[in-house]
């Protein structure tokens, strides 16, 4: 609903500038001669679309209000005022003079002025919303206002000097904030996450794993590679990168090398809770590892669940290009069955279903116990489709949710970056895992090898998580918070790097200058992220879970949902928790990795911590 009339703003502000415009050009040129009749007509006309779009708009503005302040504050003060304040004069001074000179009203001077004026008006709304939106800044909106008081005083009975005079202010101001915005978002050479108030305290690159004790140790060797006829980014030379799976309790080693990969590259344990020092954001936690060296991450897979890795160098190319594999620890004593990690993965226009592009085939003896954990390596959510048995959702983002209740006919949305494990007894009859309606792609599982194809699957209703699975205590008292946080996203005009681009903005700044949320070890933060805009965006915190404690204000009934992935889709508004028990610098990002370059990152700060890597042109690093 919020995301409906969201856009049903957006086409009102469209339509009232163009028809107050209209009405306001068509009524200045008219001439009193008696073939200005139709021109008078259409003005008129147009006027009164304007009203009537202008009301529509007020109504729209009205209902989104329900759904929280964020989603109007800069169409109440200074939007709608825009347009709603030229327009009010423009009827007050118009309808008397109607019932005299009838439609000719219309192109008298000083109506056709007003018409004008609220044209310029309604334009300036249109900044608001594409530029300015929220929060309203002082600066921006007074620039707004003085350009169209000085548009306006250009149609009015005033001195050419005062005409000139304000227009120079409007000048003035309009290259000023742009010139300062522009100004701030130069590339810089050089840049530390962390301000330097903070130096000193605990460096990220003594928050690393357990020195010595390795049980598990692997080599993954970043490389150029040849995959399906098309150039990749590989660990190893395959797509996806070698599976690693480990046991609940062991020491994890992971040597990465990088044969030849020019622009450098790290490993980030997507889901894993590791220490700082071993997340693998390039300029924040670690230098990017240049052509020819190395990095050691070393952690304790304190838990179990279904993970990835990537790398965090230049992830919105690297990722997409196959620099990616599933991280999976299973508990102690797993038990029999097939466990299989299915990455999914778009690249060139096809998906593969771990490194399958077409049909996976298995034979499954009927009776075995299956658990299939897909992962979204995407930039954009997938829909799931398990047909041929019932299941359960027993995992999401790795963690176990209470009390799974069967599940069929319905399709599992994973979100960019998270995790689903499904899990059921091998039937006799086939069982197939397709993605998005898309039958010619996925994994087929079957009791006697027979190569039947899956049927149909679309229009599958989404689980909805919310109300999935049953209670069970979470340890945290949401009704006791230390700090809270808000995340408008949005998607405005920005300079990026010193270039305008239509970003993705958090609070209306771009990385790397939106402000950090910091917080002290041991707080319990709670984060509340509001979608103002039409994209979804796949937030991923760093380092932490989250523990969901509203969507849209309603609180999830089924399992606790402790996710390090969510889907903040249009209009929506999502609440969680945080307890922040792992210190350190933690990015947090939209994980459609092209928001994400495009504007939509920050961190999580710990107070006192600080790193003595830096990003930007001069330092090879670049984690966005
Ligand atoms: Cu998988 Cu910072 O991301
Ligand atoms: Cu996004």
């Amino acid at each position: 609903m919020t995301a409906l009339l969201l856009g049903l703003d957006t086409l009102l502000a469209v339509a009232c500038a163009g028809l107050w415009l209209g009405a306001g050009v068509i009524a200045v040129t008219t001439g009193d001669s008696a073939g200005a009749a139709r021109s008078r007509r259409t003005a008129t006309w147009l006027a009164g679309a304007a009203l009537a779009a202008t009301a529509a708009r007020i109504l729209v503005v009205a209902l989104l209000a329900g759904a929280g302040w964020w989603f109007v504050e800069d169409r109440l003060l200074l939007g709608l005022p825009l347009v709603v304040v030229p327009a009010v004069v423009a009827v007050a001074v118009a309808v008397p003079r109607l019932r005299h000179a009838g439609l000719a009203a219309v192109s008298e001077s000083r109506v056709a002025a007003l018409l004008l004026i609220t044209g310029y008006g309604a334009a300036a709304a249109l900044v608001d919303v594409f530029v300015l939106g929220y929060p309203v800044s002082a600066a921006g909106a007074s620039t707004l206002v003085v350009v169209v008081a000085a548009l306006a005083a250009q149609t009015l009975p005033i001195g050419r000097r005062w005409r000139a005079g304000v227009a120079g202010v409007a000048v003035l101001a309009v290259l000023g904030s742009v010139g300062a915005a522009w100004w701030s978002s130069r590339p810089a050479d050089r840049l530390s996450m962390v301000d330097h108030s903070h130096h000193g305290g605990v460096s990220v690159a003594s928050l690393r794993g357990p020195a010595g004790g390795a049980a598990r140790q692997f080599t993954l060797t970043a490389q150029h590679a040849r995959i399906n006829s098309r150039d990749a980014l590989t660990f190893d030379g395959t797509l996806p990168g070698p599976e690693l799976r480990v046991t609940q309790g062991d020491t994890v080693e992971v040597t990465l090398r990088n044969k030849d990969i020019a622009d450098g590259v790290t490993i980030h344990w997507h889901g894993y809770d590791v220490p700082n020092g071993e997340d693998g954001v390039a300029g924040l936690t670690q230098d990017a590892v240049p052509v020819g060296g190395a990095f050691t991450y070393r952690f304790v897979a304190k838990d179990a669940g279904t993970y990835w890795y990537h790398s965090h160098q230049r992830s919105h190319e690297q990722v997409p290009a196959g620099l990616y594999g599933s991280f999976v620890v299973t508990p102690r004593d797993p038990g029999p069955g097939l466990d299989l990690s299915v990455p999914v993965h778009t690249a060139g226009g096809t998906t593969l279903f771990g490194a399958v592009d077409g049909i996976g085939r298995r034979t499954v003896p009927a009776g075995t116990p299956v658990r299939l954990r897909l992962i979204n390596t995407d930039d954009s959510p997938h829909r799931m489709v398990l047909q041929g048995t019932e299941f359960r959702l027993s995992a999401l983002d790795g963690g176990d949710l209470h009390e799974p209740g069967p599940v069929s006919g319905k399709a599992i949305r994973v979100p960019a970056g998270g995790r689903a494990d499904l899990t059921f007894p091998m039937p006799a009859t086939p069982v197939w895992l397709t993605a998005d309606g898309n039958n010619a792609r996925g994994v087929a599982l079957t009791a006697d090898g027979a190569t039947a194809a899956p049927p149909p699957a679309v229009g599958w209703p989404e689980l909805d998580i919310m109300g999935y699975g049953t209670p069970a205590p979470t340890g945290m008292d949401a009704g006791h918070v230390d700090r809270a946080a808000t995340l408008v996203l949005d998607r405005q005009v920005r300079f990026l790097d010193g270039l305008p681009r239509f970003a993705y903005t958090v609070n209306g700044s771009v990385f790397p200058r939106i402000p950090p949320i910091e917080v002290r070890e041991g707080e319990l933060l709670k984060l509340t992220v509001v979608n103002r805009g039409t994209d979804t965006h796949p937030m991923h915190p760093h380092g932490h879970h989250v523990l969901v404690l509203s969507r849209n204000g309603v609180r999830p009934s089924g399992s606790p949902l402790w996710l390090d992935t969510f889907d903040v889709r249009p209009g929506e508004v999502w609440e969680v928790a945080l307890r922040a028990d792992n210190p350190g610098l933690w990015m947090s990002h939209c994980h459609n990795l092209d928001h994400a370059a495009n504007g939509m990152t920050l961190h999580l700060a710990y107070i006192g911590v600080s790193t003595p890597y830096t990003m930007g042109s001069a330092t090879g690093n670049h984690p966005e």
